[in-house]
């Protein structure tokens, strides 16, 4: 049985005010304990911050990116290590804004994931299509392009104690959210895919990101490959993100 989980990505946004109002609010309304995991993903400079505010409550603490190199001449790098120390759980990797904004390739995506597993931290691999990929009929090509490149690194082994998180580009921060059938198709493919490639992928759980709200949270998480959500823009308001932390 997957545990149900549900990542805010707070994306270049914060500051320490907001990160002890944000937590705080999140905290005070969790109320009784929720099925779901709950992770939340600062941006680098409020970790140590958000990992005192959050000590002992049972959110847990992730980034959002990380180098793929674990120490040396890298300026301005953060290493896997270095996010273990400060007590992240989780680090997404491959998120499309660095993929598309930042060059970033399947090759070191691939390399990041291992980083990330290397140093006993949990991997949040980020995969999806564009709109011009899903209008040409590509979607399933491009997210096995992503996902094969992983596995040819890290080998399938190992994989199952991953997270990986559909979202489609096109979804993200434009309010079209992609319909539960939609991600569903998705997600089955994903998983399908990692069994294919001898993963036991039953046991990965498999994130929805892309305009998720509360109004459209329950129906997709109450699909059967879909297991929670990284949730963007809806993380940065306690009120909203605690209500789809209760819909997962
Ligand atoms: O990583 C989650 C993010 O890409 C989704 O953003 O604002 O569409 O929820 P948003």
């Amino acid at each position: 049985m997957r545990q149900p989980m549900v990542a805010g990505n707070w994306k270049l946004n914060g500051s320490r005010q907001m990160v002890s109002a944000l937590l705080g609010d999140i905290l005070s309304g969790l109320g009784d304990p929720l099925t779901a995991e709950i992770a939340i993903c600062p941006p680098f400079v409020y970790l140590q911050e958000a990992r005192g505010a959050l000590e002992g409550s049972g959110v847990v603490l992730g980034a959002q990116d990380v180098c793929d190199e674990d120490e040396g001449a890298y300026t301005g790098e953060v290493s896997a290590p270095m996010l273990g120390d400060v007590g992240c759980r989780y680090v997404i990797v491959g998120h499309s804004e660095r993929r598309s904004l930042y060059r970033e390739t399947d090759e070191l995506v691939a390399r990041k994931f291992e980083a990330v597993m290397r140093a006993g931290l949990c991997p949040i691999l980020c995969v999806g299509e564009s709109l011009e990929e899903r209008n040409a009929g590509v979607t399933e090509a491009v997210v096995a392009r992503q996902l094969d490149a992983v596995v040819e690194l890290v080998g399938p082994e190992r994989i199952g104690e991953a997270v990986v998180a559909y979202e489609p580009v096109w979804a993200i921060g434009t309010g079209m959210t992609a319909s539960p059938e939609q991600a569903q198709a998705v997600h089955a493919y994903i998983r399908g895919r990692l069994d294919l490639a001898g993963v036991s992928a039953g046991s990965v759980r498999l994130l929805y990101g892309g305009s998720v709200k509360p109004e459209n949270a329950v129906e997709l998480f109450a699909m059967p490959d879909i297991d929670g959500g990284l949730i963007g823009g809806a993380s940065l308001q306690a009120e909203t993100f605690l209500a789809i932390c209760r819909a997962a």
